[in-house]
């Protein structure tokens, strides 16, 4: 790498991680040991809300928020615009407190006492709508510094990964289809590769609870079904919050048997097998009232 590109590189982290709010003291805590608890999934359950509510000026974006993930679940969740499902993915990862309500990560970790970087570094994956993955850098080195625990830029380009991590690296460029494309700039992918690269950069982290906010948007239908068998394969090892508005996509992940959770005004509408919330006529109704 030129030491042009790896400056930009450097840059465009910095900012990157600005916008993560990761930055003056917060980043103090990157890299360092978790101080709390470890998170207990004995129980089955890997996200647990209970009651939520966040008000903006009085607007209710969330009503009293109920919400079950198990361990290894798949769960697809829709909804129309202005549901709050993206408000309750800023909820669960510490962007947004509630005004009230209650979020644990498996049966000992309250999601509220922990800030957004501590969140994410126990273990909870987020993935934005846009991706963010640091274009001038190979596919390959996106995925290294993503696992890096020294979070620094020029301690984690230059440091070696360990044998595991290599292991790691060559797996998940598997998973993502981009075995061939490890020495490409990841500014040269298409919008989907980008996406399942920044898909890869959260795996290398091995979070418990991955959250995918509209993950297909703008994605080809060929990208489309490749992303629903990446998280189909996925499901058991990792929990995943799916939020979607293609339906086929859907239908694709639920394999006609799992729960979708239908989201309306902040609350849980329905939930239950898609055949079935869209046969609901108050789902029916919510959705043709746009
Ligand atoms: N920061 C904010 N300030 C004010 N209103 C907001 C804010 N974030 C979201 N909202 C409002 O909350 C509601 C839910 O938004 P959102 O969670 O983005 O819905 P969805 O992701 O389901 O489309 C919308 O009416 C939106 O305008
Ligand atoms: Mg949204």
């Amino acid at each position: 790498m030129t030491p042009e590109l790896m400056a930009e590189g450097a840059a465009r982290l910095a900012a990157y991680r600005e916008k993560q709010g990761a930055s003056g003291d917060r980043a103090a805590g990157f890299g360092r040991p978790l101080r709390i608890g470890e998170p207990d999934f004995g129980n089955g359950v890997a996200l647990y809300v209970e009651d939520v509510s966040v008000s903006f000026d009085g607007f209710k974006a969330l009503n009293r928020l109920n919400l079950t993930i198990d361990v290894g679940e798949l769960r697809c969740i829709i909804g129309p615009n202005g549901a709050g499902k993206t408000t309750m993915m800023d909820v669960i990862t510490g962007k947004t407190a509630p005004d009230e309500g209650r979020v644990f990560f498996g049966s000992t970790i309250d999601l509220l006492q922990l800030r957004e970087p501590q969140i994410a570094q126990i273990g909870v994956g987020r993935k934005f709508q846009k991706p963010t993955v640091y274009e001038p850098l190979t596919v390959v080195e996106n995925l290294e510094l993503a696992c890096k625990a020294d979070r620094r830029v020029r301690a984690a380009l230059f440091a070696k990964l360990s044998g595991a991590q290599r292991d790691r690296l060559d797996e998940v460029l598997a998973l993502i289809h981009l075995k061939d494309e490890g020495h490409r700039a990841a500014g040269l992918l298409s919008h989907g590769q980008k996406q399942w690269l920044e898909i890869g950069m959260l795996l290398m982290q091995d979070p418990k609870l991955l959250l995918l906010d509209e993950p297909v948007a703008g994605m080809t239908d060929e990208e489309t079904e490749r992303t629903a068998e990446l998280f189909l394969s996925l499901e058991g090892q990792h929990s995943l919050v799916v939020v979607e508005h293609d339906m086929k996509f859907v239908d694709q992940l639920t394999e006609g048997r799992k729960t979708v959770t239908v989201l309306h005004e902040g609350r849980v509408l329905a939930e239950g097998k898609l055949a079935d919330v869209q046969a609901n006529v108050q789902v029916i109704e919510v959705y043709l009232g746009r």
